[in-house]
């Protein structure tokens, strides 16, 4: 449940890192024709899995959120951007928004009155020095103070702003400093991102094993974080830049 001041949005939100669908050629039991056909013309073997994944989470979250007992009766399409597009439910302007990362995939399907992104992210030592040299010294500060691990907090900030660009259908277009995060509070759980030019948004950061999911969503926007899939984290902090 998405609360806000002048009514409530609901939101569907599907996990798994458990994918038992078929990955080979052909229909499956989920997919629409033209997701088929667009499936045949993959050619490698990664963009294969993380499609079929990824189509999966997409339309199990879709079908969930509109009641539509038969998803391949629907199709998600790739806009202009790469985004994708709900096609052929019978509820009009519902959206998604999908990840996937390893062996895992994530989706959330909403309205689109309230937009929302989300990232996946594996939690992985190589990547430290990479995800140090995107932040900025405030954010180096932020994510230093925030009682976790540094990898940890590297990812969730980092999966944070990736989930934001979701949201705006920009991707990582825009140039890095413009997705400056200028808040992190953390509570049991869940570590929520405030960010420096887009503050129209937050993104709340829970960590699943060894993944953390990022989901933007309009900043006054109230989702009980226990409502999130549940994760691990150390003592509660707040911490607050700028
Ligand atoms: C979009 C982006 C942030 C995705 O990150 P990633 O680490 O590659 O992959 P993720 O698994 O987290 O997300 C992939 C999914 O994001 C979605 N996606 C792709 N582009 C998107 C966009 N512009 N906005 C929102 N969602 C997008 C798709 O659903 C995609 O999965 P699918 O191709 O199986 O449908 C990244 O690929 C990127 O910045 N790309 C550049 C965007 C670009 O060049 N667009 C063309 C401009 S003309």
């Amino acid at each position: 449940m998405l609360r806000r001041k002048e009514g409530d949005h609901r939101g569907v939100l599907c996990v798994t890192d458990a994918f038992d669908g078929p990955r080979g050629d052909g229909p499956s039991g989920y997919l629409h024709l033209e997701e088929a056909g667009y499936l045949a013309g993959l050619r490698y073997p990664k963009r294969r899995g993380d499609y079929l994944i990824g189509r999966y989470v997409g339309k199990r979250a879709v079908a969930a959120l509109v009641g539509e007992p038969d998803p391949a009766e629907f199709r998600i399409d790739r806009g202009v951007f790469g985004h994708p597009v709900v096609r052929g439910t019978a509820r009009a302007g519902v959206q998604v928004s999908i990840t996937h990362s390893g062996s895992a995939a994530a989706a959330v399907a909403f309205d689109e009155a309230h937009p929302m992104g989300i990232d996946l992210e594996q939690i992985d030592e190589s990547r430290l020095p990479t995800l140090l040299r995107q932040l900025s010294g405030d954010e180096r500060a932020l994510v230093d103070q925030l009682g976790l691990p540094l990898l940890e907090a590297a990812v969730r900030l980092w999966s944070a702003r990736e989930s934001l660009t979701k949201a705006m259908r920009t991707g990582l277009t825009v140039p890095m400093p413009l997705l400056e995060v200028s808040a992190a509070v953390a509570t049991v759980g869940c570590v929520r991102f405030e960010f420096r030019n887009f503050f129209q948004f937050a993104a709340m950061t829970v960590r699943l094993g060894a993944y953390c999911l990022a989901l933007a969503l309009p900043r006054y926007t109230r989702l009980d974080p226990l409502t999130l899939p549940a994760g691990t984290l150390g003592s509660p902090a707040e911490v607050r830049l700028g």
